[in-house]
């Protein structure tokens, strides 16, 4: 180990020793990072966003509410980005719950929505304490995601990370917080070259790429249909050489723009070869997920980490792109219906019940036979309360490295970046 990681190591240590989780009141018997075995050693180099150097594990954005400030301070906490899930997060918060009950109006829905969003990155803030960096995903194919952009700035994220559709306007909607990191969420090196050229014209690169795999991650996928997810051109060994191929090409070699690949990343072993491949990090979620720091119920976390791969399934969004869950209740229902769902396809505004208007193209409200035929808002906080019988339970597709257990965030850091499980798992 060189010594300017061992160092690091020093440091991270103590870090771990001093960290104190800010746990909700329900949770007071979570394990804490300065509980578990101090000897998290990271034997794989850091990479840097901006002016922060990080571990190269980023936590992967979790709506709805399933990574809120808890699961995303403790991951910056160690040293990481971790990432707040800006979707719907009213549901962490009773009195904005109780606020929006009193209204259907789309603009009072989303300044209440802007509050909870304020909430929880200063309060995973807070439990960073100046370590690591946190980041707001932040779904292009959600309604109003700039205002989302502007609120996370504001509140003192120090990176944007989006998908769901291409942040081709980011820059501009950033425009006025030059410090913010900008991170497009994309599949292939076709993703990559419409936007990194979009981004050129408008004098702005990407600060890292995130590059998931439709075939393995959990929640929306980047292939415009199921067919295609399993292309090979999403495969990291091929995407990775195409997407460095394509940035030497335009002469951004010297840029380095870190690299980020996602989905179904589960071993020590990938990540280290990954990082040999030319990768800067990866970005990893439905592990995060299931940790004991992860804000939804544990019940929801059962679900994922009990699910057999067997009833792991690729599906229709509503938003139009295929998504990926665990087969329960609700899903095997829906599933069993969605051909005379799609039949009875209406563009009817009185379908978003709740008036929330969450998405900008919705295939129940808007009718878009094609997509899926259900408000994904009202499945996902169902889910995010572990109510097993009527949540949707986004999902990745591979076995998680603890198989069952429910373990603490720094004991899965520590695995990924040295290999050493813990005996207890
Ligand atoms: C429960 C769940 C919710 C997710 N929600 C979002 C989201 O709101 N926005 C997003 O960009 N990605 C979302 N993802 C994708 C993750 O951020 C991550 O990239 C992906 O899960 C990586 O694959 P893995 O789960 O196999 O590690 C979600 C994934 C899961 C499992
Ligand atoms: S029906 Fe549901 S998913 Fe569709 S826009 Fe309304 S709140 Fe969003």
């Amino acid at each position: 180990m060189s010594e300017a990681l061992s160092a690091r190591t020093v440091l991270l240590t103590a870090e771990i020793n001093k960290h104190e989780i800010h746990a909700r009141s329900n949770d007071a018997k979570m394990t804490s990072a300065a509980q578990t075995d101090p000897t998290l050693l990271p034997a794989l180099p850091n990479w840097h966003l901006k002016e922060h150097g990080l571990l190269p594990v980023v936590q992967g954005g979790m709506g709805v509410g399933i990574s809120a400030h808890r699961l995303a301070g403790n991951v910056a906490a160690l040293g990481a980005l971790g990432t707040v899930s800006s979707v719907d997060l009213r549901h962490h918060h009773p009195d904005l719950l109780a606020q929006s009950q009193k209204t259907h109006d789309r603009a009072e829905l989303d300044g209440i929505n802007l509050i909870a969003l304020d909430r929880e990155i200063k309060m995973a803030l807070e439990i960073a304490a100046g370590r690591g960096a946190i980041a707001v995903n932040i779904m292009k194919a959600v309604a109003a995601h700039a205002t989302y952009v502007r609120q996370s700035c504001e509140s003192g994220a120090h990176a944007i990370v989006m998908g769901a559709g291409l942040p081709i306007d980011l820059p501009e909607m950033t425009r006025d917080f030059p410090d913010v990191a900008l991170i497009p969420i994309l599949s292939d090196a076709r993703g990559v070259n419409i936007i990194v050229k979009k981004w050129l014209r408008k004098q702005r690169l990407p600060d890292a790429i995130v590059i998931e795999h439709p075939r393995y991650a959990g929640g929306h996928l980047g292939a415009p249909k199921i067919e295609e997810i399993s292309d090979t051109r999403f495969d990291f060994e091929r995407a990775l050489v195409e997407i460095l191929e394509l940035l030497r090409g335009m002469g951004l070699e010297s840029e380095k723009i870190p690299l980020i690949p996602g989905g179904g990343i589960h071993t020590h072993g990938q990540i280290r070869a990954l990082l040999q491949m030319g990768a800067a990090a990866v970005q990893i979620g439905t592990p995060f997920a299931v940790t004991e720091e992860g804000d939804a119920d544990i019940a929801f976390k059962r679900v994922l980490a009990e699910a057999k791969p067997e009833n792991i399934v690729t599906f229709m969004s509503v938003a139009g792109l295929p998504a990926r869950a665990v087969l329960t209740p609700w899903l095997k229902n829906y599933l069993g219906r969605e051909k005379a769902l799609q039949s009875h396809a209406k563009a009817d505004q009185r379908r978003c019940v709740q008036g929330l208007n969450c998405l900008t193209m919705c295939g129940l409200r808007d009718g878009i036979a094609s997509a899926g035929q259900f408000c994904i808002d009202t499945r996902l906080a169902y889910a995010l309360k572990g109510d097993i019988k009527k949540g949707l339970f986004f999902r990745g597709s591979e076995p998680l490295p603890f198989g069952t257990a429910i373990r603490p965030v720094a004991e899965l850091m520590q695995y990924f970046l040295t290999g050493s499980a813990p005996v207890t798992a």
